[in-house]
């Protein structure tokens, strides 16, 4: 692999800023973040005066744990543009998110955000070691998707050639990677197991190609599948999280030189931990539910908003400001299984484990009884013999008991059995 590590010069001056530096710059602009939602969105005027909580309580960064969290729901109520902050003339963009129950989620930019948002992608995917000149492939979705678009404009304010592929016809995408000879790839991590296996079918050998870099976020993702995918397209895996009400793509990025949690861009976002049932802060590296501040978003401030991911925050390392560590798995895609808690991401470090077994797999929920069962559909790897795969579905039970603590049936299918995902991978199917 080749080494990617920016030169310190070509960072932004504020991500070698000191800690003080920073939490300065956070404070002044979380005042006129929460004043900005204060004055011009009544849903948040009602909210924080309905708790007592008013902008100008805020005297240091801790004054926010004062205000009341938003979420989802919050932005649902006003559906669709009564979370907006700015008049309908200075909104240039609109994204929403899928919304798999109910109403989709609408968020709004103004040029400004869109100016902010292409910088912070920019210097995302600088991080992850992509460079001026770089041909990029996006094959995230394009559209309403805040991914397609976000890694899009963000390659090309730093510099490189953008290839807007979009996700979908697998076949093409493995084509203008031989063809195209890009750099970097930015995709979900699961559509990139998916082209990875097109490249196979059609004799292209993933070592071979020229990708160096891929970005891969938009799910969660494990640490095994990043030494699968690093061993089998000898490229460095790079995580990126974002979420559309927040922005995007581009709240938090990994640096390739560490690989270990992905720096929170915190001169644009304040994080927050919290445990998830009662709303109180955790422990400083205690997993808990991340929350998230605006500091600068024009067109649609989120004050306190509860992503229902669940992570740490850990000190930073190759950039002063803070990491979060990979998402474990959403509140809401926690499985309770005989009473164990557990995320499909524990299952795929046990898939990966298990040589014999390709990482395509689904969570099956089905209650035959009184009980919940929990079934890993999951697929033998091309060209290991069914009776040997049979044999390790076997062992991948006994694994998961043994590491997870809950007994699980394990079907393993044919190769291309699993429904494979162009964006974000269904990992549960409920059948209850
Ligand atoms: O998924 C934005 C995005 C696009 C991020 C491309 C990264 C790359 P939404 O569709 O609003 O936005 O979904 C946001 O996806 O709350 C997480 O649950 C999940 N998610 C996003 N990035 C990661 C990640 C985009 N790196 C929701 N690891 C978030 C784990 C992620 N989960």
């Amino acid at each position: 692999m080749q080494d990617r590590t920016p030169s310190p010069q070509d960072l932004d001056p504020i991500e070698r800023a000191s800690i003080p530096e920073l939490r300065e710059l956070q404070l002044s602009r979380l005042r006129w973040s929460v004043s900005h939602a204060y004055t011009h969105v009544p849903a948040y005027r009602a909210l924080f005066d309905e708790h007592g909580a008013h902008p100008g309580d805020l005297r240091s960064l801790d004054d926010l744990a004062k205000f009341p969290f938003t979420d989802k729901a919050v932005l649902r109520a006003h559906y669709p543009f009564g979370m907006f902050a700015e008049p309908r003339h200075r909104i240039a963009r609109l994204h929403a998110s899928s919304g798999t129950t109910g109403q989709p989620t609408v968020v709004g930019y103004t040029k400004g955000d869109l100016r902010t948002w292409a910088r912070l992608m920019a210097r995302s995917l600088r991080a992850a070691g992509g460079r001026r000149g770089d041909r990029v492939h996006v094959a995230y979705g394009y559209g309403l998707f805040t991914g397609g678009l976000g890694a899009h404009y963000g390659a090309e304010e730093l510099g490189c050639t953008v290839i807007p592929v979009s996700g979908g016809m697998t076949e093409r995408q493995v084509r203008l990677i031989t063809d195209f000879e890009p750099d970097v790839i930015m995709v979900t991590p699961s559509y990139m197991l998916a082209i990875l296996d097109e490249m196979r079918r059609q004799g292209v050998d993933p070592r071979s190609t020229t990708l160096q870099v891929g970005v891969f976020g938009a799910e969660p993702w494990t640490e095994d599948l990043r030494t699968e995918i690093e061993g089998q397209l000898d490229l460095h895996a790079i995580d990126i999280y974002g979420l559309s009400e927040v922005m995007g793509p581009g709240v938090a990025c990994e640096c390739v030189e560490t690989k270990d949690g992905l720096h929170v861009w915190e001169d644009h976002f304040y994080p927050e931990i919290i445990d998830p049932l009662t709303g109180s802060p955790v422990a400083g590296g205690t997993l808990g539910e991340l929350v998230l501040t605006s500091l600068t978003k024009e067109a649609m401030p989120v004050i306190r908003y509860r992503t229902r991911d669940l992570t740490r925050l850990l000190p930073g390392t190759a950039r002063p400001m803070r990491r979060i560590e990979k998402i474990a798995g959403r509140t809401d895609d926690m499985l309770i299984v005989r009473g164990v808690n557990l995320f499909p991401t524990h299952i795929e470090e046990l898939v990966l484990r298990t040589p014999a077994l390709a990482p395509h797999f689904q969570c099956v929920l089905t209650r035959p009884s009184r009980l919940d069962e929990l079934t890993v559909r999951v697929e033998r790897r091309s060209g290991v013999s069914p009776s040997a795969a049979e044999a390790a579905g076997a062992a991948l039970a006994g694994l998961i008991k043994e590491t997870i603590g809950v007994s699980v049936s394990v079907q393993v299918i044919e190769p291309d059995g699993v429904e494979r995902s162009l964006g974000k991978m269904r990992r549960i199917v409920d059948n209850r």
